[in-house]
């Protein structure tokens, strides 16, 4: 046997480590799943709410906890999302219903179930590994393919569509405000030129004029994060921004956070995971207010975040917040 120790110049260096970048077809990890699961604490007979069912991670686990007389009612924006999670909760037994639907009209879904309130509630935002992965949906910058964007495809404004009608003024304040892009004005810029001569309807097309209108400051020291990294950020940022934008993300999480207290029984929880700080700014605001109002007994503290373990197994974790709230079972009169 050698007694050679393996060269250092051969181990990969541990941001090089390669990582599935792409959701094997059934290998959908769910998103701080045991720290959802301790916040809403489901049990046997509980109605729950799914706002964001996706390939039914949670809403699986859910439904296991609480079979057999519970019922999980499961709602999302991109109807191809409903047969492989029904598929999924079939085997699991008990009771759900699934509903092509955006989370924002969730009482009038409750109420064509005979259900007014529940007592959990779970909203897991963003887009889902499957969305992301189909590049004939234009999530993603990494493969070339029509910037859609949509979640539900049946209605609304495909990015391509907002990038030909918005002002460079409004271009720029969406990718400062929802991107947090600091070159969001000269990329407008770059849009609204392009446009003139060309619409701009393939992500690689977007990603190409983003890349040329936003200089970026590559930081060579060592111990710097991989410069790979640093190219794709302004990139990144415009395409979270524009499907921000196209789904109305932040107005359908407002509109499900004024309704949570009338839809929670008392004692009920909410469990929110935001992956944008805008998003969690409005759940944070949102539960304070509640807690001073009286309408809460109790809120998290502070986020909930993904432990090293899951990060590092599941990279679409890393920026992944939780918070909770629970209902007050008799309201106080609060200070707001
Ligand atoms: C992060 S994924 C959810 C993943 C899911 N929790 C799981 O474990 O499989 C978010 C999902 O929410 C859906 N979605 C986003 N906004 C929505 C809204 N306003 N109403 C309903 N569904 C929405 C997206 O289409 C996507 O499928």
């Amino acid at each position: 046997m050698s007694d050679e120790l393996p060269s250092p110049k051969k181990r990969r260096p541990f941001w090089r480590k390669r990582v599935r970048r792409s959701t094997a077809p059934g290998s959908h990890t769910p998103v701080l799943l045991a720290e959802v699961l301790a916040a809403l604490n489901p049990q046997p007979g509980h109605v729950i709410a799914d706002c964001t069912l996706g390939f039914a991670g949670h809403a699986t686990e859910l439904l296991r906890r609480i079979a057999p007389d519970g019922l999980l009612i499961a709602t999302d924006l991109d109807a191809a999302n409903l047969e492989p999670a029904r598929e999924k909760l079939d085997a699991i037994g008990g009771l759900f219903t699934l509903h092509h639907a955006n989370f924002a009209g969730l009482p009038a879904l409750l109420a064509s179930e005979g259900v007014q309130q529940v007592d959990g509630v779970l909203a897991d935002l963003g887009m889902s590994s499957m969305q992301v992965d189909d590049q004939h949906r234009g999530f993603s910058f990494m493969r070339d393919g029509p910037l859609d964007m949509r979640m539900d495809r049946s209605r609304g404004r495909t990015a391509a569509e907002w990038l030909q009608v918005l002002t460079h003024e409004e271009l720029t304040t969406c990718f400062r405000d929802w991107g947090d892009e600091p070159h969001a004005e000269a990329i407008a810029a770059a849009i609204v030129r392009q446009r003139a001569v060309q619409p701009i309807e393939r992500t690689q097309q977007l990603r190409a004029l983003i890349e040329s209108a936003a200089p970026v400051r590559i930081d060579r020291t060592p111990g710097a994060p991989p410069e790979r990294k640093q190219r794709l950020a302004p990139v990144a940022r415009v395409f979270q921004a524009l499907r921000i934008l196209t789904n109305r993300e932040l107005a359908n999480l407002q509109h499900l956070l004024r309704l949570l207290p009338t839809i929670l029984k008392p004692g009920g929880v909410a469990a929110i995971i935001s992956f944008h700080s805008g998003e969690d700014r409005l759940v944070k605001a949102a539960f304070r207010a509640g807690l001073r109002s009286g309408v809460y007994a109790t809120i998290s503290d502070t986020p909930i975040r993904p432990t090293f373990a899951e990060r590092t197994a599941n990279p679409r974790a890393r920026s992944a917040k939780l918070r909770w709230a629970c209902r007050a079972l008799e309201e106080t009169s609060g200070t707001m």
